[in-house]
């Protein structure tokens, strides 16, 4: 979103009240704002006792900047907490997902189920060797295993990091290693756009050269697809599963247990492995869940569009909703096929109440045409999501015309993969909606805008996001480089966390996110460092140098783009449009096809300062085809001209 636009969106602000009857039946009022700025810890720990405690805790913070323990004397199983407890409670035939396939085929599994499930799928791991403290990598689209094998590493204490069924064989094995997994949960393959994605092969070439400690791959069959065995690691998931012992007894872990690593793109070509912990994380996982979406489990049907290969799919796919007891819709494939009526028909069938997906999705449907929502029956919906990136107020509107009947809330839910879970949106019962704006800061959560001093930032400027509190549900770590976590977000305000984002706040107190401020992309809202792309091209044998932006786009809020020098050699072996393609295929095949640049520049030179530092200012300028900023740092001025003759 540009500056400009906010401004104007700032000035003649339009607000959308909740409506009477909404706010009156809503879970969350105005008091739990007065509650925990009266007392913040209080206000966590009484969150955190509505989950079960093995053992209750005593203290509820320990914080030595920049490391907190949250509730950390106390024991929890998080397993536990969301399948056998909602079982003893009464609920096991409550519905956990209605799920569907692809091709068409439905599977509705109950608390009960899914409990079953984990219960032998934990005894399984056992039975592998794997023990708490371990990792496990999982691997796997979107299918009901998936949220099972989460749940078993959970209920034994191994760590799980999902790695997207989209990434390479390299980043797996990246993972792999970086989180050095004992054992790797995938599937033969899965439906995607009317095929048969191959998932397996994937693995056996992530696993091909030795150094790992990989001992068995379990192997959910899905795709039917045929693959290659090997009788020394792979074992079926179904043969397993029938094998096993149906009864285990979840144990309670510390609360500070890690539960799981995810790796996100930084500023470096590195991903990160943000490390997650039990206590903490499903406190406010289960809180915000219940909060910013108003769920009443015994009535809501809440769909998550996320995959769980991002950190909302772990959040608000599996341990919010699940430890809330939620029934939830998931589906495997894309939303375009068979039809782009699915996601329509998928709401009407199943009573959908809460909806929470991305901008980029709400764009496509826009750009598809409203009568395939309108081809459906919506009414169920009283709740509307966005999360990932800042919501134009044109998809906002859209969003709650078309989808939301013109009066369901829309919560624009702010949060990263470090701080686990939801912490800037409005409240729908309480909150007046400005479009484009998260609102504030959750109960027991602060914020602040600040500028380079870390000094704040008078209102409506913009500044730097940070948190000035430790919150539950933060990381507690980067996996293996407690070093990086310092620098990267401790190291610029001391004891305040440094979110990476810009942000204002306007004089009524709403926040508004004006993007990444460091050389992090976001496109389609999902987190992409510019290091790691010229990294992959550079590593390219034709590549000569990279200077990789992300520039504006209509349908996927930024794109990648690429601009490159060949190296001499091979300038003449190829032409611009090949070597382009060339290029553009090697990022896919190298980091997944999200990594795919929009376009690829091959230029004669790019724009650096006397210091030799790449002005990646004025290639956004070219790259968005705007009139270009200031060039009398540049080294070489008339380098800039020559990149625009190539571009045209
Ligand atoms: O720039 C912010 C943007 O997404 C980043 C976090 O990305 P990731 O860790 O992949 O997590 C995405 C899902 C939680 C943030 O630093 N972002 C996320 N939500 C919003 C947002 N930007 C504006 N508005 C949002 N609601």
């Amino acid at each position: 979103m540009m500056n400009e636009s906010i401004d104007s969106l700032m000035n003649e602000k339009r607000r959308f009240a909740p409506t009477e009857e909404f706010a009156r039946n809503a879970l969350v009022d105005e008091s739990h704002y007065a509650e925990a700025a009266d007392d913040r810890l209080e206000f966590w720990a009484k969150r955190a006792r509505e989950l079960h405690w093995h053992e209750d805790f005593t203290e509820v913070l320990d914080w030595q900047p920049p490391h907190a323990k949250w509730f950390q004397d106390g024991k929890i199983n998080v397993a536990y907490n969301c399948l056998d407890r909602h079982v003893e409670a009464g609920n096991g035939d409550r519905v956990a997902f209605y799920w569907e396939g692809e091709p068409g085929d439905k599977r509705t599994i109950t608390y009960a189920d899914m409990t079953a499930e984990v219960k032998r799928l934990a005894n399984v791991l056992l039975s592998m060797g794997v023990k708490k403290g371990d990792r496990v990598a999982i691997y796997l689209p979107m299918i009901p295993e998936a949220v099972a094998s989460m749940l078993a590493c959970a209920r034994i204490g191994a760590t799980h990091t999902t790695v997207f069924g989209g990434f390479s064989p390299q980043n797996l094995r990246m993972r792999i290693d970086d989180a050095d997994a004992k054992v790797v949960i995938t599937c033969d393959g899965f439906n995607r756009k009317g095929k048969v994605f191959a998932l397996k092969p994937t693995v056996d070439t992530a696993l091909e050269k030795p150094g790992h400690n990989v001992e068995n791959v379990l192997v959910v069959r899905r795709g039917e697809n045929e693959i290659d065995w090997n009788d020394d690691l792979d074992v079926w998931y179904h043969d397993a599963m029938a094998d096993a012992e149906p009864e285990h007894v979840a144990e309670g872990m510390e609360a500070e247990h890690p539960l799981f690593i995810l790796y996100t793109s930084g500023t470096t070509g590195n991903p990160k492995g943000i490390l997650h912990t039990s206590g903490g994380y499903l406190t406010q996982a289960a809180y915000t869940h219940k909060a910013v979406f108003d769920i009443h489990p015994e009535t809501d049907v809440f769909w998550c569009t996320a995959d769980i290969g991002w950190v909302t799919g772990h959040s608000y796919v599996v341990y919010g909703p699940m430890a809330n007891g939620t029934t939830q819709v998931m589906n495997e494939g894309t939303f375009d096929t068979p039809t782009p009526h699915r996601p329509w028909q998928m709401i009407e069938r199943y009573g959908v109440t809460v909806f929470y997906t991305a901008p980029t999705a709400i764009r496509s449907f826009m750009k598809i045409g409203r009568e395939y929502p309108q081809g459906s029956d919506l009414s169920s919906i009283r709740v509307l999501g966005t999360v990932g990136e800042p919501i134009n107020p044109e998809a906002w509107m859209w969003y709650r015309e078309v989808i939301g009947a013109g009066t369901a809330p829309i919560v624009d839910t702010w949060w990263q993969t470090e701080t686990g879970a939801i912490m800037i949106s409005p409240l729908p019962g309480i909150t007046e909606l400005t479009p484009g704006s998260a609102e504030r800061a959750l109960p027991g959560i602060d914020i602040e805008i600040l500028n380079e001093k870390g000094e704040p930032v008078p209102e409506g400027q913009g500044g730097l996001l940070t948190i000035s509190s430790p919150w539950p549900a933060m990381l507690r770590t980067i996996w293996g480089d407690d070093k990086r976590y310092q620098e990267t977000y401790w190291d610029k305000f001391g004891d305040k966390y440094f979110a990476g984002d810009g942000a204002r706040i306007d004089p009524e107190g709403d926040i508004w996110l004006l993007g990444r401020v460091d050389d992090v992309m976001n496109v389609s809202g999902h987190r992409l460092s510019t290091a790691e792309i010229e990294s992959s091209l550079v590593g390219h044998e034709s590549t000569a140098e990279a200077a990789v932006v992300g520039a504006a786009d209509e349908a996927t809020g930024q794109a990648v783009v690429a601009f490159v020098i060949l190296k001499e050699r091979f300038a003449e072996s190829f032409s611009v449009e090949e070597g382009e393609a060339l290029l553009r295929k090697h990022v896919a095949s190298d980091i997944g096809a999200i990594a795919r640049p929009r376009q690829v520049f091959i230029v004669p030179d790019l724009p650096k300062t006397r210091s030799g530092k790449i002005m990646r200012r004025l290639l956004r300028d070219l790259a968005e085809g705007r009139e270009i900023g200031d060039t009398t740092t540049l080294a070489d001025a008339s380098v800039v001209k020559a990149i625009q003759e190539q571009m045209r």
